[in-house]
């Protein structure tokens, strides 16, 4: 879709902020003997994120992506203080004693709409949300997972493959065959370790093709998982999931009809806590350089 960009001279307070935030410096001074003003050029370069709007105090910046019901004052004495943003990220955990009730519609909606607002690589804004609340889904998913693990199992226990494999993959990879056989026999008993009881599972896709797709992926589902925090929803990432999707060639993206094009990169799992945590615990001590 062409892009038409332009700048209103007649609003334009000429602070020049939209000519320093542009990444693509498609904003420049235009001199006119002792008048200057704003103008634009290479207009086709702009990465549609939005910096000239935001930061345009006039409302003078005539982009045909952001009209002005798409631009929203920042209250910044709205925003959450330091410490509460802290307090967020500290208390935020993988709770997996879930309880089995709905996710409220309202609340995924808030974590979605979270996770969109993450900034992705260029400003590409590739990835979609496949929202599972289906019980018949949630079964194949777990199941797809199950069967994966059972190949893995097999592949490793191999007796023709596994010397090679033990030397190649080293004791590490030997170490998920228990760990797999236990998760089967515990979903027999009616124990689901890979989604934990959840109801509703957010997968984060992107184009096959995308350069940065985890990157992008895992930064909305960090927003997400937030967000999950403050509306007292519980989520857990789904990294064994993740892992049987990046093996399967495609098959759980089938499962859920999702494009072919596209592949699944981060996955999350929500569902109602029976309880929260009284306290948070601290990491391991910070490992920074300062160079
Ligand atoms: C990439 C990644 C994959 C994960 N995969 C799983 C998983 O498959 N199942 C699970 O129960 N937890 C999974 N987790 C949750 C971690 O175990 C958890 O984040 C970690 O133990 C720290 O606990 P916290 O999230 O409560 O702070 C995963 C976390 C990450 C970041």
């Amino acid at each position: 879709m062409d892009i038409q960009l332009a700048v209103d001279n007649a609003k334009c307070i000429k602070c020049g902020k939209c000519i320093k935030v542009c990444p693509s410096r498609i904003f420049e001074w235009s001199s006119n003997g002792n008048c200057r003003s704003v103008k634009v050029e290479n207009v086709q370069s702009c990465i549609k994120c939005g910096h000239c709007a935001a930061v345009c105090r006039a409302m003078a910046i005539k982009h045909s992506l952001f009209p002005p019901e798409k631009v929203h004052p920042v209250d910044y004495g709205a925003l959450p203080t330091p410490e509460q943003v802290m307090l967020l990220c500290k208390a935020r955990r993988s709770n997996r004693a879930l309880v089995s009730k709905e996710v409220p519609q309202e609340f995924i909606d808030k974590i979605l709409e979270t996770a969109n607002a993450a900034p992705t690589a260029s400003n590409l804004q590739q990835l979609e949300y496949t929202v599972v609340t289906s019980q018949d889904k949630i079964t194949a998913i777990i199941e797809f997972v199950l069967d994966y693990f059972a190949s893995m199992v097999r592949l490793l226990e191999n007796p023709l493959l596994k010397p090679l494999l033990k030397r190649v993959l080293g004791d590490g990879a030997y170490r998920y065959v228990g760990v797999f056989q236990r998760i089967r026999e515990a979903y027999k008993k009616g124990d689901d370790q890979i989604l934990r009881g959840a109801k509703c599972v957010v997968f984060i896709h992107a184009p096959r093709s995308s350069r940065f797709a985890d990157a992008d992926a895992n930064l909305a589902y960090q927003n997400g998982s937030l967000m999950a925090e403050s509306l007292g929803v519980s989520q857990i990432y789904t990294g064994f999931v993740c892992t049987a999707a990046k093996k399967g060639k495609g098959r759980l993206e089938r499962i859920l009809g999702i494009d072919p094009t596209r592949r699944i990169v981060a996955g999350m799992a929500l569902g109602m806590a029976e309880f929260r945590y009284p306290n948070f615990i601290d990491r391991e001590p910070l490992k920074a350089n300062i160079i």
